[in-house]
């Protein structure tokens, strides 16, 4: 694993973390594993549903300039000879004549083999699309790719988009989905692995306006992870130089993340120009036109493009929210997730096995069910299970005990300051549901009271 930044977290420990708690575990790991590949567990699939809802929440449901879309992860294979993936989406890579492993250019430090010393080719291009087939015949007419990225699935629809829905410039096109890239230099986790999902925007403008587009998506997406919680001070916005630009961008800002690693890419966002639109004209030989009923002119519109990754996104947040507090003789480990991430809202955890407290706890936690992902707990200390919850980032603990019984009331606890409040339990839905929302802990219901913690002047 790479060198930890300095102040961050290490990066074995959000790997540990998410092995242990089911966050995120080695595809086909019985097999022993396969190299780059990763698979969600309980917890994992949650905080991952929940990045991807709370990015398409912003982006589509919120604004009436976007819509939505789901392409296929297969597409004709002209579309990926007009994309420029054929012949640009490559890695120079060079092999060493010893023991056969290829290496990227630009990651080697000397001119022998890193693994074994060995003498290494002259360097040859490396295409890093996956190629398969489809139908039952392998030759190379059935030859297609996973995609290696979701863009090309809006660019395809821009027309079928615009007849649908009537939109007019400037309006953009969502999409989440799985890409695929067989990558030379895996690791870091699920930072680079060889499949991955996207979330990615086109915002189709009118050409002149584009540079005005470009600085307000920059802006907009490094908002996005600043409002879930994510330090300011752990994002950056980076420029690409001329030379690093992809070969379809005439300007590029990555939004970079200060991972375990160090400064690295977390979303880029591109001016594509109308490079995608006039390639897949002329490869297609379809009008991709619009046209502006007030100017009466046809053009090609220009395309601005926040493409993010949602496992890059998981680790960021995942890593951000990282927490180790001294607890007595012990430490507190805790994800201070944003509540609208954590993967588990609430917890309902009953003093006792007691059959009454049972009773009373399990109805509870069959009606908040109804609302949110919640977890029953019973099993060990009422501590143990505090910090339980805490490691996985749940922000409200119930905690039902025998006066619970008498004055159907119930505790909530807080996991960051650990401050209580009890209410009447017929006061529980509509008060967590505040909580959730951002409410301050010490907002009382009627007849609720601060049970544990001081409340801010
Ligand atoms: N359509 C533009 C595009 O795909 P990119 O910079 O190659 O641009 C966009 O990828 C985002 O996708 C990255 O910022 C990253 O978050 C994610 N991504 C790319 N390759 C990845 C990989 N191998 N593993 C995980 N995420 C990846």
């Amino acid at each position: 694993m790479s060198k930890q930044a300095p102040g961050k977290v290490d990066m074995e420990k959000i790997v540990s973390l998410c092995r242990r708690r089911g966050f995120i575990f080695p595809s086909s790991e019985i097999y022993g594993g396969l190299s780059s590949c990763w698979d969600y567990g309980p917890l994992g699939v949650e905080l991952k549903q929940n990045i991807k809802q709370a990015w398409w929440r912003a982006v589509v449901q919120e604004r009436d300039d976007m819509i939505g879309l789901d392409a296929s992860i297969l597409m004709h294979p002209q579309v990926w000879a007009a994309s420029g993936h054929l012949e640009e989406f490559t890695d120079p890579l060079v092999e060493c004549k010893t023991c056969h492993l290829r290496w990227r250019v630009e990651d080697l430090k000397d001119s022998n083999c890193p693994s074994c010393g060995g003498e290494l080719t002259e360097p040859r291009l490396f295409n890093l699309m996956f190629k398969t087939f489809i139908g039952p015949v392998e030759d190379s007419a059935s030859v297609v790719y996973l995609r290696p990225e979701t863009a090309q699935g809006i660019f395809v629809n821009f027309q079928n988009v615009l007849n649908t829905t009537r939109k007019r410039l400037p309006f953009g096109i969502a999409q989440i989905g799985k890409a695929f890239r067989n990558e030379i230099t895996t690791g870091n986790f699920i930072f680079r692995s060889r499949e991955f999902e996207q979330m990615e925007i086109e915002f189709f403008v009118k050409p002149g306006t584009d540079q005005k587009w470009f600085a307000y998506w920059t802006q907009e997406r490094l908002n996005w992870y600043v409002n879930l919680g994510i330090k300011r001070e752990s994002l950056r916005l980076r420029q690409h130089t001329q030379k690093e630009l992809a070969h379809y961008a005439r300007e590029c800002y990555d939004i970079d993340y200060l991972f375990p690693m160090g400064w690295s890419e977390l979303e880029g966002i591109a001016n594509r120009g109308d490079f995608d639109l006039v390639q897949h004209a002329s490869y297609s030989g379809k009008s991709l036109d619009y046209f502006d009923e007030e100017t009466k002119e046809h053009f090609i519109p220009y395309i601005i493009e926040p493409s993010a990754g949602v496992d890059r996104s998981t680790l960021a947040f995942l890593c951000d929210a990282y927490d180790e507090e001294p607890d007595k003789d012990e430490i507190r480990v805790l994800l201070h997730l944003h509540p609208s991430l954590a993967p588990i809202k609430v917890a309902i955890l009953p003093l006792s096995r007691r059959e009454s407290l049972v009773q009373a706890a399990k109805q509870l936690y069959a009606d908040l069910r109804q609302c949110w992902m919640v977890q029953y707990d019973d099993a060990q200390s009422i501590g143990r299970r505090y910090r339980r919850q805490d490691e996985i980032g749940t922000p409200f603990c119930i905690t039902v005990d025998f006066q619970s019984l008498e004055d159907n009331q119930a505790t909530i606890r807080e996991r960051d300051t650990m401050n209580q409040i009890r209410v009447p339990i017929s006061e529980l839905k509509t008060t967590l549901a505040a909580k959730l929302s951002g409410e301050e802990l010490f907002v009382l219901p009627p007849g609720g009271k601060i049970w544990k913690g001081e409340s801010p002047a």
